[in-house]
């Protein structure tokens, strides 16, 4: 079956059905996989688990990021043994979204990153970002590392640093969400430029909102999303449809 709907210009596709039939059909192979799966931890009719999907997202990709809870990650470790875990990042949002009120709040997310086969042949764009307070003469050379070694190599300062693994981005919260648990363009943005080349294509099989279709054509790459609700589908062409421009 062909898509819902696509946008051959920007190299979107959106596929309204399960993931479990739809991704094995799509016959391709992508350069990352980004998204963000039900936890499975509310009463939200769309919020189960489908069995097996890690497994079967390893026939699209050799790289995911994903998103979830610590809760989920170890209640669901068994289905992720196809993949290798190459590092965890926390989002760090504005406000809370547990439930419970005798634990502490919880204001972040975890998502993860993972792949199969050679890490080095799995593309990762290492993130970096401008920093505004430079230092000068700041090289190490001679001095001791973090070991306690002196080592000879000299430190460049090229005015620009690794990102952090915690990232605070604001949530949708009253910025016009159209998805429960939609996912703000900032946090998707540096995922999707590190695991996919300009001009890759990323695939999300829980596409939601088709937050991660939006920042993949922002920073200029294309993007299959899969999304079983048709009204979240509908929802997402509206997104997609409009112009959006490319972010600064
Ligand atoms: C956590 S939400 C994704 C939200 C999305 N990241 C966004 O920013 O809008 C998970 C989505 O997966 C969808 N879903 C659940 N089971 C699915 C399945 N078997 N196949 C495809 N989509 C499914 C749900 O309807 C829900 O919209």
């Amino acid at each position: 079956m062909g898509p819902y709907w696509e946008d051959p210009d920007s190299g979107l596709q959106l596929h309204c059905g399960d993931m479990r039939e739809i991704l094995p059909a799509l016959g391709i192979q992508a350069d990352c996989i980004v998204t963000d799966p039900p936890y499975a931890e509310t009463s939200l009719e769309w919020d189960r688990w489908p069995d097996g999907w890690p497994a079967l997202a390893t026939i699209v990709a050799s790289s995911m990021w994903c998103f979830g809870s610590m809760r989920m990650f170890l209640d669901r470790a068994p289905e992720f043994t196809d993949w290798k875990l190459s590092q965890d990042i926390v989002w760090e949002k504005q406000n809370g979204s547990g439930f419970a009120t005798d634990r502490f709040k919880r204001v972040h997310e975890h998502v993860t990153h993972w792949y199969r086969g050679d890490w080095n042949a799995v593309h990762h764009e290492t993130p970096k970002t401008e920093v505004h307070h430079r230092t000068k003469g700041n090289a190490r050379g001679g001095q001791p590392d973090h070991t306690g070694r002196r080592g000879t190599s000299v430190w460049e300062d090229d005015g620009t640093r690794l990102l952090r693994t915690v990232q605070r981005v604001p949530n949708m919260w009253r910025r016009g969400a159209i998805h429960p648990t939609e996912k703000p363009l900032g946090i998707l943005d540096p995922l999707i430029r590190y695991a996919c080349p300009p001009g890759g294509l990323v695939v999300d099989p829980f596409a939601g909102s088709g937050s991660t279709l939006d920042a993949a054509r922002q920073s200029g790459r294309r993007a299959i999303g899969i999304e079983a609700r048709e009204d979240y589908c509908e929802a997402a062409v509206r997104r997609l449809s409009a112009l959006t421009l490319p972010a600064a």
